[in-house]
């Protein structure tokens, strides 16, 4: 074998062994590189004649040819490889079964929420929605909550940090009671033009409320539903009725006692909290309670535009969140906010 046979050879055989790019780059190097065999030998050809300069350098020429082709096979082999095995990689293995996307359902606060909107629909209440991020005015003043009364440290409330149009910072709303004086400002101004006399406010208003209070009962976030009736000739028993029957059919019992509780409101007079006990089932026994109510005091009535003297009714404001612990039977009221998907799905 000639010495350009056996150069082209040992070319065929390193360029065989590369098994990466690189390694490939690396073996062309030592052949027709700077300073590569071939090239080498080209150079060696300065000291030659004409004649054997041609003969010579055809024969080079030859070789690095072939080397050349040996080293655009061997490129092809590897990019050929790699594709495959990228292929390999990326594919699809259709015998695998595919992702079941199971329907969601709503969370178990949220079917609270619709039951209690149905079963107030059905009395007649409309249901109403307002802002998060109330003023001052609408979530203490115009309930008859001035600044700097004692009653207002019954609520720990969120400040933002921007001034409403009376100078004192908007609040996350503490409570849904500031519905009662925005439901009636609408009220009052849809049926202003209709020259007819006012029909009486009814309605509930559910939503989001927040409060600086977290453990096992209670959440910064939480849920309220505000209920309003006022009308010309609306009373405590009227509330008493509306209540009972919520709450028998909320829990589906007729076997529910209800008490109402003397307590405390600005926005009310007299108020009273309202308990619920079980007759029957694991809580049976026990004073539960569901809501803080009242009469609308005569202030707020004012506040809301009306005259005190013929509209009176009652306002009540109840937990969602405890209602749906109590009918389901949940302890940790932070397993509602968790978002730990096993436990949502049981209410599915
Ligand atoms: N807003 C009161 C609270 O958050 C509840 C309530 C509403 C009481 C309406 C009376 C009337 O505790």
């Amino acid at each position: 074998m000639n010495e350009l046979d056996s150069i082209v050879d040992s070319a065929r055989h390193a360029f065989s062994q590369a098994s990466t790019p690189a390694d490939l780059e690396n073996a062309k190097a030592q052949f027709t590189g700077k300073a590569g065999r071939i090239t080498e030998l080209m150079k060696g050809m300065a000291a030659l004649s004409v004649d054997e300069k041609k003969s010579r350098g055809a024969a080079i020429n030859l070789a690095k040819q072939a080397i050349e082709a040996a080293l655009n096979d061997r490129r092809q082999a590897l990019a050929d490889a790699e594709l495959q095995t990228q292929l390999k990689a990326e594919a699809l293995d259709v015998s695998l079964p595919g992702r079941v996307r199971e329907p969601g359902g709503l969370h178990p606060v949220s079917l609270t929420m619709e039951r209690i909107e149905q079963i107030f629909a059905s009395m007649g209440f409309d249901v109403a929605d307002g802002p998060e991020i109330e003023s001052d005015w609408h979530s203490f003043t115009s309930l008859n909550n001035p600044p700097n009364h004692p009653a207002r440290s019954m609520q720990d409330t969120f400040y933002v940090d921007i001034n409403g149009e009376d100078g004192i910072p908007y609040n996350l709303r503490p409570h849904t009671s500031p519905m009662q004086v925005r439901y009636a400002h609408a009220h009052i101004k849809k049926h202003a033009a209709s020259g007819k006399p006012m029909p009486e406010i009814r309605v509930i208003a559910p939503g989001r409320t927040y409060r600086v209070d977290s453990d096992a009962t209670h959440s910064p976030m939480f849920h309220q539903c505000e209920g309003l009736w006022l009308g010309e000739n609306v009373s405590f028993k009227d509330l008493k009725v509306v209540f009972t029957d919520f709450c028998r059919t909320f829990f589906e019992s007729d076997d529910l006692a209800l008490r109402f509780r003397p307590s405390f409101f600005p926005f009310t007079e007299p108020s009273a909290e309202i308990d619920i006990q079980f007759q029957t089932g694991p809580l049976a026994g026990r004073w539960l309670e569901v809501a803080g109510s009242g009469q609308v005091h005569p202030a707020v009535v004012r506040n809301m535009g009306l005259d005190p003297e013929k509209y009176i009714g009652f306002a009540f404001g109840m937990g969602p969140d405890r209602l749906t612990m109590l009918r389901y039977g949940v302890n940790d009221l932070r397993l509602f906010f968790d978002g730990d998907i096993r436990f949502l799905r049981q209410f599915r």
